[in-house]
């Protein structure tokens, strides 16, 4: 079996961190390893070859940049979740602001922001909320500003939407088929902005009622998690939500007392201080 050695795990983000600017150096490295071996191993390349490639084709970037993130999503992926969004967290900022704005911080392809498109939709708070949709990878945010999806997929997006509902009900009024995809409508738009921003490297500037970040930073180190949790801290309104994926906590991170645990399950915390 392909290994890499520590020294040349350093190089290859050493490289990517001065020729790019993407910093991968504080991701949790036992899984950016299995990535890069499926790399060297798909394009027939030693981890010196790989280097050389790096180094001399900037167009190659993206492709490995595809191949070193986990991008893995789903529509209305857990249902408690998205009903404690209806039901509790959404109910809870509308009361006390007019207008809210949302980030989707690492959307991948978007699936969980057309979610939250459609719930916000459905709560009749299109034109209250603004969503901004953010991600490192441009491949992905090609395909969440496209919005069409193979018709297959649908299949679970559809089974994770009945079960949130916990009644029937079908996400096809929110898509025309065409070509074997599902074509997201584009109203479901109108209030999303997709940008490119790496959550590493990037400081903050905007303001958010809601962040979701889900299944971002289990990918990265602690030390980078403790970063980037404090940058979410400060582009919180006050009384902000934040939302992380199931695997992922807060509860050790230097901003861990300056938040409240709203639902333990699902990840949700609110900010109580500055
Ligand atoms: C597994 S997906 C999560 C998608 C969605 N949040 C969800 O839970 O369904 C992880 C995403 O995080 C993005 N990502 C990884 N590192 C990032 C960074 N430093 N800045 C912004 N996005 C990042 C990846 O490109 C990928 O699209």
């Amino acid at each position: 079996m392909t290994r890499i050695q520590p020294s040349e795990l350093k190089e290859i983000t050493d490289l990517i961190f001065e020729k790019y600017g993407y910093d991968f150096r504080n991701y949790a490295m036992s899984s950016f390893e299995r990535r890069v071996i499926r790399m060297l191993d798909l394009k027939h390349l030693t981890v010196k070859s790989l280097l050389k490639t790096l180094s001399d084709q900037p167009s190659f970037v993206e492709e490995f940049l595809k191949e070193l993130t986990v991008n893995v999503t789903e529509m209305f992926r857990d249902d408690g979740f998205w009903r404690s969004m209806r039901e509790e967290i959404i109910p809870t900022i509308r009361s006390e602001h007019s207008k809210f704005n949302i980030w989707h911080a690492g959307c991948s392809s978007g699936e969980e922001v057309y979610s939250m498109a459609i719930l916000l939709a459905e709560m009749g708070l299109s034109d209250d909320s603004r969503i901004l949709a953010s991600d490192l990878d441009p491949t992905m945010l090609v395909r969440a500003r496209v919005g069409s999806y193979p018709l297959k997929s649908m299949e679970t997006n559809e089974k994770n939407y009945a079960a949130f509902r916990k009644k029937a009900g079908t996400l096809r009024k929110y898509y025309t088929e065409e070509n074997g995809r599902a074509v997201l409508r584009r109203e479901l738009q109108t209030n999303i902005s997709f940008v490119k921003h790496d959550l590493v490297t990037a400081g903050t500037t905007h303001k958010f009622n809601l962040i979701l970040c889900r299944n971002v930073m289990i990918y990265f180190n602690q030390a980078l998690q403790n970063e980037v949790l404090i940058k979410f801290h400060k582009s919180l309104e006050p009384s902000g939500f934040l939302a992380i994926g199931s695997k992922e906590s807060l509860i050790w991170c230097d901003v861990a007392s300056k938040f409240s645990v709203v639902n333990s399950q699902e990840k949700i915390y609110r900010k109580i201080k500055d």
